[in-house]
């Protein structure tokens, strides 16, 4: 990680927002309002540091992965991202048409793949929805030579992020013999200030810490007119808002920061969401003088602690895992959730990237199958399928 300790308050709140219809929430709203609450948990751990997480990368995974899920650990998916199943497929393969149309496209990529052991059996619908949802193609891996395996992985998010993330995973997070699949999401953003900042502008400015320590770094700088005010939390803490767009009229970054320098970053961030973010659109245009760090910062987030805190606990779990539209075979759970993330703003605007991955391994010792309650017993020829012999067994 870059040490830019001077940012760490100001990247904690920088939201990457895509304008949304008003009205009832969408998919992609409830999915980003789940990716605002992992940051959250995050957070709480990490006052001080840099934090940045995809919300869209994490709701990418998620949404993967409840296609292969069934039972109870579909429900805690499905529950904990506010999903009502049957409709939500089309509109998650519409919005992510509307967030990578042609107008955006030299700004916003995403690529998805399920990695799978070689040879491995995949039931088909896991495949086809991934395919029509995501874009989510199949290539098979090997898994056994965890070297391999793992740079191949991070070969293809790298390629697909342009060189920003490398190193997604290590090789010990590998098992070479029980790990069956990688999900991977990557994302891609570049998008140049409708405004500039003029280069002859930037000067190097006091940033006051989190820590007390008050640090020299280069501070973008321009008057202009941007959509901005100041609003509260519900407990009456103040902050201010700016919203910076992006050439092209679709996206935007907003940035907050709380009015007293005493209100931490964390007595607000419980406050936002996606509702909240709609609201700030509301603001008014006003001629501001903007002054904002020149950064860059990057993270890693392991988010298999966050998802649980939220109820997200049963594919973590392997007794309890149920992976059955994945695959019948074996039983599946959800080893590693991690995503690395990275953003880079200059003055003529701002990069960033993000890649998320889940690692599916199976059970480590053998199922078990106790025929110890009363059992039915067929004795069948299997080259015909005669049934040759069949029973009910309610004493041994
Ligand atoms: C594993 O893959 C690496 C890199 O592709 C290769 O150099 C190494 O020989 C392989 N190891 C084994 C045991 O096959
Ligand atoms: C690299 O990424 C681009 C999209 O960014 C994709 O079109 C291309 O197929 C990828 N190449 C490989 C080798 O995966």
């Amino acid at each position: 990680m870059k040490r830019h300790l001077p940012l760490f308050l100001f990247t904690t709140v920088t939201l990457i927002a895509v304008y949304s219809q008003p009205g009832p929430v969408t998919p992609e709203e409830l999915g980003s309002d789940l990716g605002i609450q992992v940051f959250n948990q995050i957070v709480k751990s990490k006052p001080q540091e840099n934090v940045i997480v995809s919300p869209r990368g994490i709701a990418s995974l998620l949404g993967m992965l409840q296609f292969g899920a069934d039972g109870k650990t579909k429900k805690q998916l499905t529950t904990v991202m506010r999903y009502r199943m049957h409709d939500v497929s089309k509109i998650l393969k519409k919005n992510n048409k509307a967030i990578m149309s042609r107008k955006n496209k030299d700004i916003v990529t995403t690529a998805n793949a399920v990695f799978a052991k070689s040879g491995f059996k995949l039931e088909m619908p896991f495949i086809t929805r991934n395919r029509d949802v995501f874009h989510s193609e199949v290539r098979s891996l090997d898994f056994e030579n965890r070297t391999a395996a793992s740079s191949t992985i991070n070969q293809w998010v790298k390629n697909e992020t342009k060189g920003m993330i490398e190193n997604l995973v290590t090789p010990d997070i590998i098992d070479s013999a029980l790990t069956r699949l990688m999900l991977v999401n990557a994302m891609y953003f570049k998008g140049q200030w409708k405004s500039r900042f003029q280069p002859e502008n930037t000067k190097k400015r006091n940033f006051n810490g989190p820590d007390g320590k008050v640090y020299q770094v280069p501070m973008l700088s321009q008057l202009s007119v941007f959509r901005s005010g100041f609003t509260s939390t519900p407990n009456g803490l103040w902050y201010n808002v700016i919203e910076l767009p992006y050439h092209g009229g679709s996206l935007s970054m907003l940035v907050a920061i709380p009015i007293e320098e005493s209100t931490p970053l964390s007595a607000i961030i419980p406050h936002i969401s996606t509702k909240t973010l709609q609201s700030w659109m509301t603001m008014t245009q006003k001629r501001v003088q903007v002054i904002l760090p020149k950064f860059s910062a990057e993270a890693e987030t392991d988010l298999k602690e966050p998802l649980k805190n939220l109820g997200i606990t049963d594919m973590f779990d392997q007794s309890k895992a149920n992976f059955a539209k994945i695959t019948r075979a074996e039983h599946l759970h959800v080893s590693h959730m991690l995503q690395k993330a990275k953003i880079e703003v200059s003055e003529d605007g701002t990069k960033a990237s993000s890649a998320t991955t889940a690692i599916l391994i199976a059970r480590s010792s053998p199922s078990w199958f106790i025929a110890d309650r009363p059992f039915l017993f067929f004795i069948r020829h299997n080259p015909t399928g005669a049934v040759l012999f069949m029973g009910q067994i309610n004493k041994p």
